[in-house]
């Protein structure tokens, strides 16, 4: 058992996802239900280091669960890449009487809870990034919102691709991987999905399938790529010289940020939420909040960083047959 957790701090860190209002909101009704103090940490670890932050009440928390983004706003800290400036975040934590801090985040924010954990400060890791390629859980917080907004705009471009008889190459989030692009390919039944994890051949996976559609009398033709896919800014120059058809790219980009989070991700975040703070009143801490095998659980915060994932290869063969490649 630990020491007595009375004030916990919260804060958001990383590139922001819908839900994690829904964490913060979880954190607070569950640390105030367990006559814990909750402190609202704004703007990441710059914000820590600054000491920018403020008690949070059920009030300030009323009505946020469906907005997406963060309240407490948040942020990328390069000062937090160097030990120097985790030692100010520790101490400011310390100032400001926290006993525990809630990093809401994704991988770059779980290595600054890490370092904070190493200094002394009791931490949890609440998964955070739309891009859920954090190898410790099999659901980040975000993933499912953004994946639906990405879906809207991939069959608005399927609607002029068709009317147009064109192929259109729709860019989608995700950093170095490629989850994002691998479900909405799937969902919009798109012809052809280019992932970070599976080097594509151009010839084989795209050129080659575009031609045995077209002698099936196929007239639009929708590729998903990830934004990490090796050469995916190339593609169009690159179809357009083996095949004559000048293809149209639309990067969705921000839009997938933002946006009212789902029913899974309010729901999941909510629990996960609960799920840490009760970690820290029984004294688990250290612990990055997990989701496995469909339930939610924790692992140790040394062990979780550790952890590696990737797109199961089985599921890229599927994907293949049911795009007919
Ligand atoms: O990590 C989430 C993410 O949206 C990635 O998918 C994307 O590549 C990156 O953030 C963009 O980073 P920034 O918001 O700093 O431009």
């Amino acid at each position: 058992m630990g020491q007595e957790i009375k004030r916990i701090g919260v804060l958001t860190s990383g590139g922001d996802a819908s839900g994690m209002n829904a964490a913060i909101r979880g954190v607070v009704h569950a640390g105030l239900s367990a006559g814990v103090e909750v402190v609202g940490i704004y703007d990441g670890y710059e914000g820590l280091i600054a000491g920018n932050s403020a008690v949070l009440s059920h009030e300030d928390v009323a009505e946020i669960i469906g907005r997406g983004g963060t309240f407490l706003r948040t942020a990328r800290c390069p000062a937090f890449m160097t030990p120097e400036g985790v030692k100010k975040g520790y101490d400011k934590a310390r100032e400001l009487g926290l006993d525990a801090l809630v990093v809401i985040g994704g991988n770059g924010s779980y290595l600054g809870a890490l370092d904070l954990s190493r200094l002394g400060l009791p931490v949890i890791g609440i998964p955070a990034t739309i891009d859920n390629d954090i190898s410790s859980t099999e659901y980040t917080i975000g993933f499912d919102t953004a994946m639906n907004v990405a879906l809207t705009y991939i069959e608005c471009v399927r609607d002029t691709a068709s009317s147009m008889s064109r192929c259109s190459i729709i860019e989608v989030m995700g950093r170095h991987a490629g989850y994002i692009a691998y479900y909405t390919a799937i969902a919009a039944g798109a012809e052809a999905v280019l992932l970070p994890e599976y080097p594509y051949d151009l010839e084989k996976d795209v050129i080659e399938p575009i031609r045995k559609w077209k002698e099936r009398g196929k007239k639009n033709y929708i590729i998903v790529a990830a934004e990490g896919a090796e050469g995916v800014r190339e593609l169009p120059t690159k179809i357009q010289d083996a095949l004559g058809m000048k293809p149209t790219y639309s990067e969705i980009g921000y839009m997938q940020r933002g946006g009212s989070p789902t029913v899974r991700d309010r729901a999941l975040a909510s629990l996960m939420a609960e799920k840490a703070v009760s970690c820290l009143l029984s004294g688990e801490y250290n612990r990055l909040i997990t989701v496995q095998n469909g339930k939610i659980g924790s692992v140790d915060i040394e062990e979780g960083n550790k952890m590696t994932k990737c797109i199961d290869e089985a599921l890229v063969r599927a994907e293949k047959k049911l795009s007919l490649r």
